[in-house]
């Protein structure tokens, strides 16, 4: 039996605990497991945020083992290496596939049969590899694919507009990481296109403007380990908004990464694009239209996801 307020985060390092932190404020979820295989680390942390919880809505925090997860509504995976300076997210490929041979056929035999949700890097190739591990039906297990890349677009988008990011609608798509793109040819603000809302405003030099932004998206990740060694608050905001959309049956698009299946003529891999999620999984992918040089740079991303993903024996 699936317990709908039970959330399981494997892995509690940076991502892991700022992703139990914000959910503990989320009100989504009255039990928490935090699993991971430095398991002091994991007692800190659920005591550190469970202590906090009374300011919230109290709940139950605590560190636990694989069996817990058994009847968790969604799982949380974070474990893993991260990147450290002037690393990619490719360069930790074969350390958490590693990883991830031990910690999915655990959350699989345990009986845990909800959501799982993947957060560890790469995140498309990790996404891929808990499809094929965990035996769960494809729709439920996704990764979070581009939901930062395409927060932090909203984010420079609204400043530099002066509008309010949840009124920008765009969409960072691709590979989480170096060869992902911005699909500037829909992106909008409240259904006004970009072009015309800075044309309103009396911006020029759209073309530049667009390539530095996304190459500020691209980069933001690497900037922020330069200065501090690890990014988690933003992706830990993209987990509880992503569980959100689970466990309230939202039915909200997000561009998290699953599995192709045609969409652009990819298949057999994971990325990012958007698609429906509520409290199924994925409830479908969303093709947005693409222009023609949009598609080229989807399928040079993904042709350098498989190249990857090639020397891999999933
Ligand atoms: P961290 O080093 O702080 O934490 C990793 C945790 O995983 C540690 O507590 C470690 O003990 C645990 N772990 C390692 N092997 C394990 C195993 N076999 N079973 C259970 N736990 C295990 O790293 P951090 O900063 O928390 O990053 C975690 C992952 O998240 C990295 O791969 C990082 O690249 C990724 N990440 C993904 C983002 C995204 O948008 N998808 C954003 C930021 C980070
Ligand atoms: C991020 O984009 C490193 O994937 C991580 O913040």
């Amino acid at each position: 039996m699936v317990n709908d307020r039970k959330v399981g985060i494997v892995g509690t390092g940076f991502v892991g605990s700022s992703s139990a932190f914000a959910l503990m404020q989320s009100d989504l979820f009255s039990e928490m497991v935090l699993v991971d295989v430095d398991r002091d680390r994991a007692e800190g942390e659920a005591l550190d945020i469970l202590h906090g919880s009374p300011f919230g809505t109290p709940m139950k925090i605590y560190a636990g083992d694989y069996a817990d997860l058994a009847d968790a509504a969604m799982v949380v995976v974070t474990a893993g290496a991260a990147q450290k300076p002037g690393e990619t997210r490719l360069d930790l490929v074969n350390k958490n596939v590693a990883i991830f041979r031990s910690i999915i056929p655990a959350i699989r035999h345990c009986g845990f049969d909800g959501i799982l949700l993947i957060v560890s890097n790469p995140v498309d190739v990790l996404t891929y590899a808990a499809i094929k591990m965990s035996g769960l039906p494809e729709g439920h297990v996704f990764g979070s694919g581009t939901v930062l890349d395409s927060a932090r677009l909203k984010t420079m988008l609204s400043e530099r507009l002066g509008v309010d990011a949840r009124n920008v609608h765009a969409y960072i798509i691709g590979e989480h990481g170096d060869s992902e793109l911005a699909v500037w040819s829909s992106a909008n603000v409240s259904g006004v296109s970009l072009t015309d809302f800075c044309d309103m405003l009396g911006h020029r030099d759209h073309v530049r403007a667009e390539r530095e932004i996304a190459e500020q998206v691209k980069n933001a990740a690497y900037e922020i380990i330069e200065k501090k060694k690890a990014t988690y608050y933003g992706v830990a905001m993209a987990v509880k908004r992503i569980c959100t959309a689970v466990m309230r049956d939202e039915r909200h698009i997000l561009p998290i990464s699953s599995l192709m299946v045609g969409e652009y003529d990819l298949n057999d891999i994971a990325i990012s694009m958007p698609a429906i999620v509520g409290r199924d999984g994925i409830v479908c992918r969303v093709p947005i239209s693409l222009d023609e040089d949009e598609l080229s740079e989807l399928r040079r991303s993904a042709a350098s996801l498989r190249k990857i993903m090639d020397q891999i024996d999933f």
